[in-house]
């Protein structure tokens, strides 16, 4: 605010200091003319015409200084023609490239990412003032080519620009497709997938493929349903999707230039996948409404019927058209899925390579259902020591660790007493915030030590649901996930049963510390390495739900386990769900 009324007086001087030049220079003029006219004296020529060139240089050393440059912007490293920044970022990936120049340059830095304005901020303070201080002005994001594809121009949640529009559809996420009650319904689908990745387990297995396949079987089937022909296809495009909205694009780094977006093609490829998923999802969708004309009734009830739901219900400010509609199930896949599967892969990751860690969340594990003998979603409040490692492992692995990218809309916005101009785009450094010693003073920060979120250690009471600003997992404000409860249902489950039916050995290496830790580029950041593993069967597994197979995948197997006695797991409970839904969730303006 301080900074839009300083540009106003600004342009306001110099709007009445360009007039009052013009004026006084053209007044010199014309009275110079006519005093030379009438006395055609030289040294009073020399005189106006010396008045005039003060008064042009003085107007232009004030158009000059005030000029953006008057702006108090972050520091940041220098920059180059064309492409700006982007040489600092060169050779490693963005978050660990910028946590380097963050500590050279501070926790608001200013960097030019090829013709991009960009933000990042890297401190507790400076990200509170981002996303909560000053939540609404920075609550707009910027538009990706690729995502402007994948969202028909902004109609989904995630990318929707900040407004009415936004508002409406984040209150039927909240509300409806992403509520606690929700998630809940959908828990008979995680325990047959669960039960059915366990069983599939082979001698060996490539844990990070089966938890990906799991999580992308779960949102499936929870968006919509069970049986419907060309879900292979649907899969393989909307990888390539993430592929393509991942990474630095040309267009996105240089929006203003069409041989950039020309070079690149990478909108054509967006174009020819949104056309293949949008083309699957039309069939889904007829079959749907003709289902609904013939007078034939929705049981469980998936998201896409929710969705048709609504339409059909009408009421809303912006009716709820096809586009939009095909838009919020994209978003919900590529919001969804791949950030659980991320989570997944660490945590487990994590676990192997602190033998007593593991041992001690498998103990906690298996001591809480060993009379059950399998694991129930509605006692996984309960595990403790299993919770605090989710908690270490958002900490060290957050799976968007730039959070996902804002835009500041307000003509001039601070953060820690610097400018932020309009269209900045803004980036939040979760994964550094995580490692910084400021805020994690206990044991070693890089280390996975859950036992630093007990009671009595530093860390106590930080939680991940944006109130505490170290630790941004799903960001803050009126932006952040409104996924939390379906994303960490997801993770939860798989993981305890993992740890409850399977004890857990590394294939070919002789000590797990060893374990190649190295991180992907990519929308989320995954391990780079595969996750190969021994499981050794510990405890019976569930059966699969007789009630209509699950779809069981193969790519993760290795060699298969013969098959243990069937062991019913028991869906009938009515135990309340555990996980919270967060108030702040609900758009509050
Ligand atoms: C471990 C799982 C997940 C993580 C770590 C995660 C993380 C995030 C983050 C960091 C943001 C940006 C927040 C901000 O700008 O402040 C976000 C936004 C979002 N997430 Fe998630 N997410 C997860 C799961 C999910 C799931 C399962 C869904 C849906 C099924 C989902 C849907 C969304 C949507 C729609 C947004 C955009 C919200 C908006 O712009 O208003 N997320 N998520």
């Amino acid at each position: 605010m301080v900074c839009v009324l300083k540009a106003t007086t600004h342009m306001a001087t110099l709007f009445f200091q360009v007039h009052n030049y013009t004026a006084s220079a053209n007044t010199l003029a014309a009275q110079a003319s006519c005093t030379t006219q009438k006395m055609a004296d030289p040294s009073h020529t020399y005189l106006y015409l010396g008045v005039a060139l003060v008064s042009l240089l003085i107007l232009l050393l004030s158009k000059r200084r005030r000029s953006p440059e008057a702006l108090r912007l972050p520091p940041g490293p220098w920059q180059l023609p064309v492409i700006g920044s982007l040489h600092h970022l060169a050779g490693q990936l963005p978050h660990r490239a910028m946590r380097d120049l963050a500590r050279r340059y501070g926790p608001v830095m200013m960097l030019r990412l090829g013709e991009v304005p960009t933000v990042v901020v890297s401190s507790r303070d400076a990200a509170r003032e981002v996303m909560k201080t000053h939540d609404t002005a920075f609550a707009t994001r910027p538009l990706s080519s690729t995502m402007r594809v994948f969202s028909n121009g902004g109609r989904d949640i995630a990318f929707a620009p900040y407004g009415d529009y936004w508002r409406q559809v984040r209150r039927i996420a909240v509300t409806e497709l992403l509520s606690a009650r929700r998630v809940l319904s959908f828990r008979p689908i995680r325990e047959e997938e669960v039960a059915a990745m366990l069983r599939a387990a082979g001698l060996a297995v490539d844990l990070q493929s089966a938890v990906s396949a799991l999580v992308s079987d779960t949102t499936t089937r929870a968006v919509m349903g069970d049986r419907w022909k060309d879900r292979d296809v649907f899969l393989r495009e909307l990888d390539c999707s993430l592929r393509l909205a991942a990474g630095f694009n040309l267009p996105d780094l240089w929006p203003s230039s069409r041989l950039a977006g020309r070079l690149s093609g990478v909108v054509r490829e967006a174009e020819k996948c949104r056309d293949k998923v949008f083309g699957i999802l039309d069939g889904i969708i007829d079959q749907r409404l003709q289902k609904a004309e013939s007078g034939a009734g929705v049981d469980g009830e998936d998201l896409i019927d929710v969705l048709l739901r609504i339409r059909r219900e009408g009421g809303l400010q912006f009716p709820l058209y096809m586009d939009a509609i095909k838009a919020i199930i994209f978003d919900i896949f590529i919001a969804g899925s791949d950030t659980s599967a991320t989570t997944l892969g660490w945590a487990i990751a994590e676990l192997i390579r602190n033998p007593k860690a593991l041992q001690k969340a498998t103990a906690e594990v298996r001591h809480a259902f060993a009379s059950d003998g399998v694991v129930s979603e509605a006692a996984l409040g309960e595990l403790h020591y299993l919770n605090l490692g989710n908690r270490e492992t958002f900490r060290l692995h957050p799976p968007a660790p730039l959070v996902v990218p804002r835009e500041c809309r307000e003509p001039c916005q601070q953060v820690l007493g610097y400018d932020v101009p309009q269209g900045t785009q803004v980036l939040v450094n979760a994964w550094a915030l995580g490692r910084d010693k400021r805020y994690w003073p206990d044991h070693s920060r890089e280390e996975f030590w859950p036992e630093r979120f007990n009671d009595g250690e530093a860390a106590a009471g930080v939680d991940f649901r944006g109130v505490n600003f170290e630790l941004l997992p799903f960001g803050a404000g009126r932006r952040m996930c409104p996924g939390m409860a379906f994303g960490l249902a997801n993770v939860q489950l798989p993981l305890a049963s993992l740890l409850f039916h399977f004890d857990w050995e590394v294939l070919g290496l002789a000590d797990p510390a060893d374990l190649d830790m190295t991180e992907a580029f990519g929308i989320t950041v995954r391990r780079k390495s595969d996750l190969l593993l021994r499981p050794i069967l510990h405890m019976l597994l569930p059966s699969l739900d007789s009630s209509g197979p699950p779809i069981l995948h193969t790519a993760a197997i290795l060699a298969p386990l013969p098959l243990a006695t069937a062991h019913r797991a028991d869906t009938s409970s009515d135990d309340p769900y555990e996980i919270d839904v967060l108030p702040m969730c609900v758009a509050s303006d």
